[in-house]
């Protein structure tokens, strides 16, 4: 007898999955919240710190318990040698987020049962991430590793080791205030995907090397890397609109355009988009940006009838670039934030978890015969 089969729904569009209270979105509106508070005043107010302990615990912190936090992050910060030699010797042409998928995986390989904690175990995380895109990328251009400093908060000391150099206000703030926009965003891919590995009980270490690989494909994290790519190709503002015929002739995507949730602009693009205007009002402008202006002009022009509009992805890019930070450093700069994001989706699954286990629509055969090796054509 055969069951009946269930109804398919591409990418589950639209299924709850879980019960979360860590963010909302409304798609329609254009408003993100975490844990109640709107995108807008966190990121005039807050900070990473700040941010990443109010998804994780659901409130703001005191100022003793903001003290507590960013101290103990820094702590973290000082990683096992060994890893650090691991992430050398990965191959210098591998994409970066590879490293942090391997550096993950190696650091639970080092640290996993150690800690007294799982709440320890989630600050190592949110404190090694930044500390492991700047070791590999240091590595792989040939250049000594930065020690951490423990008086520079995350952002300001991503940029120090990435460059050692002092990072300037301006900068520090501008990619402080884009690790607040990026921390969590509901039930996307890599969240999702930290959700499923977690409800196995694998252990946090785990739960993050998978939702990095989620979050490194071109239709999720991978697209600001791809908008960077995609205005170079552009190149100058005279060639927007007849470059973006074409695209839409041969129905190619306009990456940094388009949610799966937002049908009007992303509230955090507003955001990013002010800051990149006092980045190059302040610093100078580049043909990128005017590049970009002009792109967003010509494709709400032609899709925004279809709630096609730009995306967080399509100007974090461009600030990231401003700063001298490589492309493919892009997306691993969304990895340092969203870690807290999945540890507080991963907190809230083991709360009452049930392994996940969806059903399929089968459409193989039935019945098939085993033929012998020999008598295979
Ligand atoms: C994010 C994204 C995957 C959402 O996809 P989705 O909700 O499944 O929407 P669909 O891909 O079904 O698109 C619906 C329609 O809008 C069009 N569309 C969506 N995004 C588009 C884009 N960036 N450029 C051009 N057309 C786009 C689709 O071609 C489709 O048109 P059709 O109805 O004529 O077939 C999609 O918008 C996209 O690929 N964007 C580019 C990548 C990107 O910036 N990703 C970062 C997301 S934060």
């Amino acid at each position: 007898m055969t069951s009946q089969a269930p109804t398919l729904v591409p990418g589950l569009a639209g299924i709850p999955c879980a019960e979360s209270a860590v963010s909302y979105i409304d798609g329609q509106a254009g408003i993100l919240e975490y844990r109640g508070h709107r995108i807008e005043t966190l990121a005039a107010q807050s900070n990473f710190e700040e941010t990443a302990w109010l998804l994780l615990y659901g409130t703001l912190p005191t100022a003793d318990e903001l003290a507590g936090f960013r101290a103990k992050l820094a702590r973290y910060r000082e990683l096992p040698p060994a890893l650090l030699a691991t992430l050398a010797g990965l191959p210098k042409d591998g994409h970066p987020m590879a490293a942090l998928q391997a550096g993950y995986a190696a650091l639970g390989m080092h640290m996993e049962g150690k800690l007294a904690s799982r709440d320890e175990d989630i600050a190592l995380l949110i404190a090694a991430t930044p500390v492991m895109v700047a070791a590999f990328e240091r590595a792989r251009q040939g250049q000594p590793f930065v020690a951490p400093d423990p008086s520079l908060d995350t952002a300001a000391n991503f940029l120090w080791m990435l460059r050692g150099e002092t990072p300037n206000v301006l900068e520090s703030h501008v990619l402080d205030v884009a690790l607040v926009l990026h921390a969590d965003h509901t039930m996307n891919a890599s969240t999702f995907t930290a959700r499923v590995v977690a409800s196995t009980e694998a252990d946090p270490y785990t739960v993050c090397a998978s939702a990095i690989g989620s979050l490194k494909g071109p239709l999720h994290g991978g697209a600001n890397e791809r908008v960077l790519i995609q205005l170079e190709k552009v190149g100058t503002v005279d060639r927007v609109r007849a470059w973006l015929d074409d695209q839409l002739a041969t129905r190619g995507k306009v990456m940094g355009f388009g949610h799966r949730v937002y049908k009007t602009k992303d509230p955090r693009s507003f955001v990013l988009q002010t800051l990149a205007r006092e980045l190059f009002e302040k610093t100078g402008s580049t043909p990128i940006y005017d590049v970009a202006l002009e792109l967003e002009k010509a494709v709400v022009e032609k899709l925004g009838e279809k709630g096609i509009y730009p995306n967080v992805d399509f100007y974090s890019g461009i600030v990231y670039q401003k700063m001298g930070i490589p492309t493919d450093v892009f997306t691993p700069i969304f990895g340092i934030s969203r870690v807290a994001g999945w540890l507080a989706h991963w907190r809230e699954q083991m709360v009452d978890n049930k392994i996940f286990r969806p059903a399929q629509v089968f459409v193989g055969s039935h019945d098939a015969v085993y033929t012998d090796l020999a008598a295979r054509g």
